[in-house]
C-alpha cells in the first residue's frame, strides 16, 4: 500500500526536518517499509533535507507540483527534472488546490503528467468532484473527463501512474464518503485505465483520512493506499496510520 503524506504549505524552521526524522524513526520501529511505500511530500524548499534524512531507509520523497517544461524562463516554477535530481521519485499533480487556486486545467495537468514521466517521476494524479457535482450525480463523468485528458496525452502504457481519488468536499472537512462509495469510484478508475490498456495503476483515496477512519478505507480492496493532508503533519496521527497499515499487508 502507498502511504502518502501531503504536507502542503505547512511548517516553519525545523518543522519539516523534525517531522521527517520522526516519520523515519516510527516507520523503522514498526517495520512498515517492508510491506508498504511511505512517501513524504514536503514543501519544495525542504525536499533536499527530507531526501537526505530518509536516504537509504526506503522512505520516498515527492514534490507537491511540477511545471510542464523541463527548464526555461518560468519564474518561480520547479521542473520534474529538477525534483528528480533533488532525489524525488514522485510528484503530486493536479491537486484540487492547484486546480482551484492556480486555475490548472485538465490539459495542463496532462502536460504535467507527461513531464513527470519524461523525468522518471511517478505522478500521483489527483481527481475528484465538488459537492455540487456529487449532488447532481455527474461525479463519475467529471472524474472520467479528468482521467481521459491525461490518458489521451500519455499513451505510454508501460509507465506507472498513481491516481488519487480526492473528493473536494472531503478535503479538510472531516467528511469522508462511505466505504462502498469510495470503492465505487476507485473501481471505476481501475476499470477505466484497464480498458485503455494501462496495467500498472494504483488508486489511492484522499480527503480527511485520519487514525479513526483509515482502517476501513485501507480494507477496501480497490484502494491501494491513502493520500493524507492534515493528519500527516501530526507525528502521533501519522504513526497511527502507518501502524494500521502494518496489519493490512496485501
Ligand atoms: P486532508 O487529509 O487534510 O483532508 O487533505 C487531503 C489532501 O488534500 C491530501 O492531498
Amino acid at each position: 500500500m502507498y502511504l502518502v503524506g501531503n504536507w502542503k504549505m505547512n511548517g516553519q524552521g525545523a518543522f519539516a526536518t523534525e517531522l521527517a526524522r520522526a516519520v523515519l524513526r516510527e516507520a523503522v520501529r514498526m517495520n512498515v517499509l517492508e510491506s508498504h511505500t511511505v512517501i513524504c511530500c514536503p514543501p519544495a524548499l525542504w525536499i533536499r533535507d527530507v531526501v537526505q534524512i530518509c536516504a537509504g531507509s526506503g522512505i520516498a520523497c515527492g514534490a507537491q507540483d511540477v511545471h510542464t517544461h523541463d527548464s526555461g524562463a518560468f519564474t518561480g516554477n520547479i521542473s520534474a527534472a529538477m525534483i528528480k535530481t533533488a532525489g524525488c521519485d514522485y510528484a503530486i499533480v493536479g491537486h484540487s488546490e492547484r486546480r482551484k487556486y492556480h486555475a490548472e486545467t485538465d490539459e495542463l495537468i496532462a502536460q504535467k503528467v507527461a513531464a513527470c514521466l519524461r523525468s522518471d517521476i511517478i505522478p500521483i494524479l489527483c481527481v475528484g468532484e465538488t459537492q455540487a457535482q456529487r449532488d447532481s450525480g455527474e461525479y463519475l463523468d467529471i472524474i472520467a473527463a479528468q482521467l481521459t485528458a491525461v490518458m489521451k496525452k500519455n499513451t505510454e502504457l508501460s509507465q506507472k501512474v498513481i491516481i488519487s481519488y480526492e473528493p473536494i468536499w472531503a478535503i479538510g472537512t472531516g467528511r469522508v464518503p462511505a466505504a462502498p462509495e469510495i470503492d465505487k469510484v476507485s473501481s471505476f478508475i481501475h476499470t477505466l485505465y484497464q480498458s485503455a490498456g494501462f496495467t500498472d495503476i494504483s488508486v489511492l483515496y484522499g480527503g480527511s483520512v485520519n487514525p479513526k477512519n483509515c482502517a476501513e478505507i485501507m480494507s477496501i480492496s480497490s484502494v491501494n493506499g491513502v493520500l493524507v493532508g492534515g493528519a500527516s503533519l501530526d507525528v502521533e496521527q501519522w504513526t497511527d496510520i502507518m501502524q494500521t497499515a502494518t496489519s493490512k499487508i496485501r
